[in-house]
């Protein structure tokens, strides 16, 4: 067991480079299950979430070679997963079902765990399934789908879901003929899958608009990638850098992912520049005004950056109003902040308004899920004295070294370990 001891922090000042996205690696290396070919990786980031991936993925029979930071994957001998607790831990492993289903013809995995943060269904992934021309069937905690064939279709999704428009372009990739996905998902990640599989020959277009049109073919062959700047470490460490009122340059990132956050830390009052690849955020001393925070998909402002930035409105001058409209019970982060000193009025489990305090003060608290626990680590960075944050495991799903690099930028941050 171990703990985060977070210290006050002075003004964060430096450059830091951004590491590869999580939310795009994670569905890139179920893509390399569609090829019995190799599959390179580059500068593929060091988590947990990559590191459960690569266990079930070996499950899977594919054979997963660590080249340096870059991974080699093999999917020639492909079958569904032998041991299946890996599947349980996280979330994203939903996304093995598509190549599975789509290169054995059958998908067998039981229900995959995850973050809790709401219910997080997976019904529209199982109704593009359905569509392509699967039997699926939700039986006792488990999944099983099963299709001699797949054949390209229209899917309307009834919900905006990142997970199920990448499900369904992964077993649509190598169908027979077009499917059309309407009311898709524009995450940058998703478009970095669709670059992703068409650098492995398939014909994906549209990634990037709520339409995407997928030519089904044959044969997919192997590729050598590079993954894109993780958008939510980027954001992270934006808020980090102002709340400390810093002056941060976050290197290698990719700023018009960052618009529905720039704009909000300008109107608190942060000063904002970019370049083609690089963020300057620097933070004031005069106070920051409180904002209003409505999470919305892509372009709008992203969930995972809701927590983090509802942390940096606790001590926001004035009224704050944050909705969460994504998950159903994001805001537990408030909860522990309030032992810190925060003034959180919750109206319901996604509606909290915040009236800002002048300071907080350090105090244990526990991460109920990732961007909760790096939503902790700005309020103890923020908060005069010691913060203690408790199941800092969480952070280490989907953030590389976040305290090795908030301390190069002169944070305090140690990792205790404990009976
Ligand atoms: C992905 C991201 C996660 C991010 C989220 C929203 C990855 C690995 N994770 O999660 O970091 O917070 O997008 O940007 O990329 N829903 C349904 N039925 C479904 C699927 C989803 O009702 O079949 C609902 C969910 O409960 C949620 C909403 O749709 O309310 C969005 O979920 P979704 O976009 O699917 O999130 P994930 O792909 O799980």
């Amino acid at each position: 067991m171990a703990h985060y001891a977070v210290r006050e922090s002075p003004p964060l000042r430096g450059e830091i480079p951004i590491s590869t996205s999580k939310n795009a690696v994670l569905p890139i290396m179920c893509g390399a299950l569609l090829t019995g070919e190799d599959v390179r990786i580059e500068r593929v980031p060091e988590l947990t979430d990559v590191k459960t991936l690569c266990a079930l993925l070996a499950s899977c029979g594919c054979s997963v070679k660590k080249e340096g930071d870059a991974l080699v994957l093999n999917a020639g001998a492909l079958q569904n997963p032998q041991d299946e607790e890996d599947v349980r831990k996280m979330r994203a492993s939903v996304l093995v079902l598509g190549p599975l289903l789509s290169r054995l013809g059958e998908a067998r995995i039981p229900l995959p765990g995850g973050c809790a943060i709401g219910q997080r269904p997976i019904d529209q992934h199982l109704k593009g399934f359905r569509m392509l021309g699967a039997n699926v069937e939700q039986m006792g905690g488990r999944i099983k789908a099963k299709a001699d064939v797949l054949t390209g279709t229209d899917v309307v999704f009834d919900c905006v879901s990142v997970g199920a428009t990448i499900n369904v372009m992964l077993a649509a990739a190598k169908a027979h003929g077009t499917t059309i996905i309407y009311n898709a998902a524009k995450e940058p990640h998703v478009v970095d899958l669709a670059n992703f599989l068409n650098s492995m020959g398939a014909r994906v277009k549209g990634a990037g608009t709520d339409v995407i049109r997928i030519f089904g073919r044959d044969y997919l062959h192997g590729a050598n990638y590079t993954v894109i700047p993780d958008q939510i470490e980027t954001g992270t460490l934006m808020i980090a850098a102002a709340a400390t009122h810093g002056d941060v340059e976050l290197t290698g990132c990719i700023p018009t992912h960052m618009e529905a956050l720039s704009a909000k830390l300008l109107e608190m009052g942060a000063r904002v520049t970019e370049s083609d690849d690089t963020l300057r955020v620097r933070g004031t001393l005069c106070g920051y005004r409180g904002v209003n925070i409505k999470t919305q998909v892509y372009p709008g402002f992203p969930t995972d950056l809701q927590q983090p930035m509802s942390t940096l409105l606790t001590t926001a001058m004035g009224q704050s109003i944050v909705r969460e409209t994504i998950f159903e019970s994001r805001l537990k982060h408030l909860t522990e902040i309030g032992h810190m000193g925060a003034h959180v009025q919750f109206v319901d489990n996604a509606t909290a308004i915040i009236e800002g305090v002048p300071e907080l003060y350090g105090a244990p608290v526990t991460a109920t899920d990732l961007r909760a626990g790096a939503a902790l680590v700005i309020a103890g960075l923020m908060a005069r004295g010691v913060t203690e944050i408790y199941e800092p495991e969480y952070i280490d799903r989907g953030y590389e070294h976040l305290e090795d690099k908030l301390c190069s930028l002169g944070a305090e941050i140690r990792r205790e370990k404990f009976e």
